[in-house]
């Protein structure tokens, strides 16, 4: 692209102007947006599963039907994303084919399993709550059909997190052993958490371009340092003690250090070798045969209503 163009292009991000689908961008504008709006579509679609687990053994009817309406949105939340991606000039088809063919990423905290019906208040509280902080800055990312479907998404990714909370405090309230389920379920989600928002900024290769783009509005640190912050006290008045014994409060900065995460296992659950990967991508794979024959009627019913209207 000749350098004209670039030097217009950003100059409306700088005065933060939002680019629209007609609008002209650099490929690689283009390229990065594909590669994390289908991603963060993948990451919702695949995050539907550790929790379904837990629909048919909720321990009560208001239980179950919170978590029902939570799996639910999920699904629609990555409708809204890949719809936003479908404007960048990719096909649904391709974006499903790339995830099922293990091409495409997916948030890496998808790949743990649910082992207790803690985790469904652990995954509500700290997953909900990682993807809020992540997710309420892109509300102002520069691609207008991503940022719209953001300010949707976020509205109801709050009552996640607060049903996830309550169900954490409904425990920690409880008998010793469902407090010990609470914090066996705190033990196994933390780190992953603190992964979910990516490597550090010395080692992520998007970061400076995306804030340059102002794709990303904050670094991957930032964000994760915002998210323990807010989420350490909550941690604290649930009377639960976190994973990381580095944990302290530093009066100078207000801001909570705490301990090296370990970016091997970062790396090993990237590279397809968590503990639920594979489990993950055969769900997928099986529930998109299971319902070939649901887009074949869809397909063949639009052609139908198509061939009825032409006259
Ligand atoms: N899991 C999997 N892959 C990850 C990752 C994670 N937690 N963090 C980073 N990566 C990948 C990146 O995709 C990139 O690989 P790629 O070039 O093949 O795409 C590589 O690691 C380098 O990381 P970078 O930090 O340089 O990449 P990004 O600038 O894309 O930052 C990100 C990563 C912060 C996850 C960013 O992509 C982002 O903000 N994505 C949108 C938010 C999102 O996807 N959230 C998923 C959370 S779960 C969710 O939303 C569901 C909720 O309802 C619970």
């Amino acid at each position: 692209e000749e350098p004209g163009r670039l030097a217009r292009f950003q100059e409306r991000i700088d005065a933060e102007e939002r680019i629209e689908p007609n609008d002209w961008m650099p490929a690689a504008y283009r390229r990065t947006l594909i590669r994390q709006i289908s991603q963060h579509a993948h990451s919702e679609i695949v995050g539907m599963l550790p929790e379904g687990n837990w629909i048919t053994r909720a321990p009560s009817l208001r239980r179950k039907a919170a978590l029902l309406a939570k799996v639910q949105d999920e699904g629609g939340h990555g409708l809204y994303l890949y719809a936003a991606a479908e404007t960048l000039g990719v096909t649904r088809e391709e974006l499903v084919d790339q995830l099922l063919s293990g091409a495409a990423k997916y948030s890496s905290i998808f790949n743990y399993p649910t082992l207790t019906w803690a985790d469904i208040g652990a995954i509500g509280w700290l997953v909900d709550g990682a993807a809020i902080m992540n997710q309420i800055p892109l509300c102002r990312t520069s691609y207008g059909p991503y940022a719209r479907a953001m300010i949707r998404i976020c509205k109801e990714e709050s009552f996640h997190q607060r049903q996830g909370y309550e169900i954490m405090l409904t425990l920690c309230r409880g008998t010793p052993e469902q407090k010990a389920m609470a914090q066996d379920a705190l033990n196994r989600w933390w780190w992953p958490a603190l992964m979910m928002f990516g490597p550090p900024d010395s080692e992520s290769q998007h970061t400076a371009q995306s804030m340059r783009w102002k794709i990303k509005r904050f670094t991957n640190d930032e964000l994760r340092q915002k998210f323990v912050d807010a989420t350490v006290p909550q941690g604290l008045y649930l009377g639960l003690t976190f994973p990381d014994p580095d944990l302290r409060f530093d009066p100078e900065t207000g801001h909570w250090r705490f301990g090296a995460i370990d970016w091997e296992e970062f790396r090993r659950v990237l590279a397809g070798h968590g503990p639920c990967n594979r489990e993950r991508l055969e769900a997928r794979r099986r529930a998109h045969a299971e319902g070939a024959w649901v887009r074949e009627a869809a397909l063949a019913n639009a052609a139908k209503r198509r061939q009825r209207t032409a006259y």
